[in-house]
């Protein structure tokens, strides 16, 4: 069987926004330093498959990050005036210089919740990470470039434990009010589950912040991805993080591991007659040649199952 059965269910929306993190969550993880031209034509196979936004990179201190060091490469061989959105990450005003100076259109700026992950992603507090985002935000809005925020540790974080939901809607609503068009939730260590997330979605919404303007950012570590997908999708949240492969994890996260595989939640939204515009063939073709220079199976259990040998 190639395709799911399609049964729709009603309430829910007739097409999802999918945007694909692999080239930056996911390269940033791996051991495997990726050659440039492997990531170009990495982004270029995800393109050819459909997604029309592509994260492609992350212009950070590349002591911190060497594997996307080449950022600025990257983005020279490929077309960031086309059709297809290609945001990159920036935690700051040198980040934004080099990436203006490569010609993006669409950045995202990255905080945390909690002052464990400001601490050891950012070098900032909780409160001084806005010092260093708001001159990057009112610059790139002058400029007339688009801007994604990320909030990170949103359902439980490896140095505190819970998170309380009033500090996740009260940290992430003031990255969104800095001038972003978009909030991406992040699990960053995979720990929720549907119920919670349907309770931060609507706290967001008491805020002012509806589903509509959200993004979730869902990593797999418990193997919760695909069920919290699955309940923001009933919540009204119509753009979804993935990463081909089932590639990401956070450099600076202990236990943190790859994202929601975009195949696999395609497979779910085809499954319930949702459009996303992807090709899950072009797709899995490009994932297992990406396992292939990564020299191990893909994590994404559709990319397994469509790929074993039929017996
Ligand atoms: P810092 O050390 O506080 O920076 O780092 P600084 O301003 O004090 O500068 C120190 C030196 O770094 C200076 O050089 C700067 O020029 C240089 P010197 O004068 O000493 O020679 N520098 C830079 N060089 C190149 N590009 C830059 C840059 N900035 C400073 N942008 C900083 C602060 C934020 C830069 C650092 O902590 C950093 O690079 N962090 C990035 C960490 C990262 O990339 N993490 C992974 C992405 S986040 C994630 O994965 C979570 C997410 O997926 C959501 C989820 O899952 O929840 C988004
Ligand atoms: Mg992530």
């Amino acid at each position: 069987m190639t395709r799911p059965h399609v049964v729709r269910e009603a309430g829910l929306p007739a097409a999802v926004t999918i945007y694909e993190v692999g080239p930056r969550d996911g390269l940033q993880n791996e051991k495997t330093t990726i050659a440039t031209r492997d990531k170009v034509r990495f982004v270029e196979r995800l393109i050819a498959a459909g997604l029309g936004t592509i994260e492609v990179t992350s212009f950070v201190r590349p002591d911190w990050v060497p594997q996307l060091a080449d950022a600025a490469d990257v983005l020279a061989e490929l077309d960031l005036d086309g059709p297809v959105r290609m945001p990159v990450l920036v935690p700051n005003e040198r980040g934004l210089d080099r990436a203006v100076e490569a010609g993006v259109r669409w950045i995202a700026i990255f905080g945390s919740a909690t002052g464990g992950l400001a601490r050891a992603n950012l070098n900032r507090t909780v409160e001084t990470q806005f010092d260093m985002f708001r001159p990057v935000v009112s610059r790139a809005r002058e400029l007339g470039l688009d801007v994604r925020a990320y909030v990170s540790m949103c359902f439980g974080d490896p140095w505190q434990g819970p998170v309380e939901t009033t500090q996740v809607v009260d940290v992430g609503k003031r990255l969104f009010d800095l001038g972003a068009t978009q909030l991406s939730i992040g699990d960053t260590i995979g720990v929720a589950t549907p119920a919670h997330v349907t309770e931060l979605i609507g706290a967001f919404g008491d805020a002012g912040l509806g589903p509509d303007v959200l993004a979730m950012h869902f990593h797999d570590t418990y193997g919760q991805a695909l069920s919290n997908a699955y309940a923001a999708l009933r919540a009204g949240v119509t753009t979804f993080d993935t990463s081909a492969g089932g590639l990401g994890g956070c450099p600076f996260t202990p236990g943190a591991t790859g994202n929601l595989a975009t195949e696999d939640l395609v497979w779910m939204l085809e499954g319930l007659g949702i459009r996303t515009g992807v090709d899950l063939d072009r797709l899995v073709e490009t994932s297992t040649w990406m396992a292939g220079l990564l020299d191990r199976p893909s994590e994404s259990r559709v990319v397994r199952a469509l790929t074993a040998p039929v017996t």
